[in-house]
């Protein structure tokens, strides 16, 4: 039975699909679905039709909830992120799918700082996790890359640093104005952060954490996330701990990306590299990112923005959102889905199903009706085990 929660009742939301097929007390997973704006209106229903496909297969139950904040309900009525919005997914939810925020007609992208940062803050999702993994190697910019060379994951602290909010502007307009933006750094912000790679790092037994800093030249804030790090690894001394300043690192990884495993960072250098990261792997139409905080209501996010110049013509690429309904899974404890759906994404690509962005001529409706037969069973679908 489906339920729209409170802001359906007031007209925020309405039901995607539900799945009532079975009477076994199970619990059924609530998943909020915010396309956004521009591309995510394209990509995030693609994602959605083919994890609730997987989800019924699977036989685990969810139900999807829209919610249809972004430009046009901002330019309509005003409304950003409700009041209510983060107490309301932490109570009622156990994972948001988002798509994209961002559109000209809104030049301040206020809607886009209070929804997407505001969650964010809000919900106090800690851990912006990216994983960069070249799942095919005729993908990316570099020369002679294996699919082995280009594996590891970034984790960006997501509720702190520069992103805090912090600041101000006197004199605003003035020849002699001044513009101040706070770098915040906490000690048990930066802890919980780097605690968390290393935990990554010994659950996945990756062996190493890179902590990125610019300690150089910071040395007040990031000063702190030294001393932070040198205490936290004793923790885990089977664990490399390394560093690099945040310069050293991006050119190392375009030198040489197969020497990374996990890379911790702050707010805004994460934000960077991880772009960075995105198109050693093939560009940012495939690239994934979680919002998590561990254990409660957390969000996944394609890395891309809302590309209003590509938004309307069914070209974008549904991958990036796939993957993210795929750490969506993990996160909510259907592994077995997760999987699924990233071997899908791999075998689509093996198969020449793919958008313009990764050198092909497929649309984002061709590519997800392709995922959808494969993760349903249908023709297509090969046990290849290389592609798991
Ligand atoms: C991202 C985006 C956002 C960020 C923007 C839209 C504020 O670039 O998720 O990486 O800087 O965090
Ligand atoms: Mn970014």
């Amino acid at each position: 039975m489906c339920v729209c929660y409170s802001l359906g009742r007031q007209n925020f939301a309405r039901p995607y699909s539900v799945n009532t097929s079975t009477a076994v007390q199970r619990r059924i997973k609530r998943i909020a679905v915010i396309p956004g704006d521009g591309i995510g209106k394209e990509v995030v229903p693609e994602a959605v039709r083919i994890l609730a496909a997987a989800v019924a297969r699977a036989n685990h139950e969810a139900e999807f909830v829209e919610f249809d904040w972004g430009a046009d309900r901002f330019l309509r009525d005003g409304t950003t992120l409700p009041a209510s919005a983060a107490e309301m997914f932490r109570r009622e939810f156990d994972a948001i799918l988002f798509g994209a925020v961002g559109d000209p007609r809104v030049p301040s992208n206020r809607h886009a700082a209070d929804i997407l940062l505001g969650l964010r803050a809000k919900l106090d999702l800690y851990v912006n996790a990216r994983p960069v993994e070249l799942l095919d190697a005729s993908l990316g910019p570099l020369r002679d890359r294996r699919e082995e060379d280009i594996r590891f994951i970034i984790f960006r602290e997501n509720t702190e640093g520069l992103y805090a909010g912090v600041g101000g502007q006197f004199r605003h307009g003035d020849p002699e104005e001044i513009a101040i933006q706070e770098d915040i750094n906490t000690r048990r912000g930066v802890e919980r952060i780097i605690r968390y790679a290393f935990e990554y790092a010994r659950t996945h037994k990756l062996g190493e954490v890179l902590m990125s800093d610019k300690s150089n030249a910071l040395t007040f804030g990031h000063e702190l996330w030294q001393r932070v790090f040198a205490k936290v690894r004793r923790e885990f001394p089977e664990i490399d701990a390394r560093h690099l300043y945040i310069d050293t690192l991006v050119a190392e990884l375009v030198r040489d990306p197969s020497q990374f495993r996990v890379i911790v960072t702050c707010n805004l250098f994460g934000d960077i590299v991880s772009d960075l990261a995105a198109q050693l792997a093939g560009g940012l139409g495939i690239a994934p990112s979680g919002n998590i905080h561990p254990g409660q209501v957390s969000l996944f996010e394609p890395v891309h923005g809302s590309a209003p110049n590509i938004a309307g013509k069914g070209i974008a690429n549904p991958m990036g959102a796939v993957l993210a309904a795929a750490m969506l899974c993990d996160h909510v404890g259907w592994s077995d889905l997760g999987g699924l759906l990233r071997e899908a994404v791999r075998a689509a690509m093996r198969a020449g199903q793919r958008t313009r962005d990764i050198l092909g001529a497929r649309s984002t409706r061709q590519v997800g009706d392709w995922l959808l037969d494969y993760v349903t069973g249908g023709k297509e679908r090969k046990r290849d085990p290389s592609l798991r």
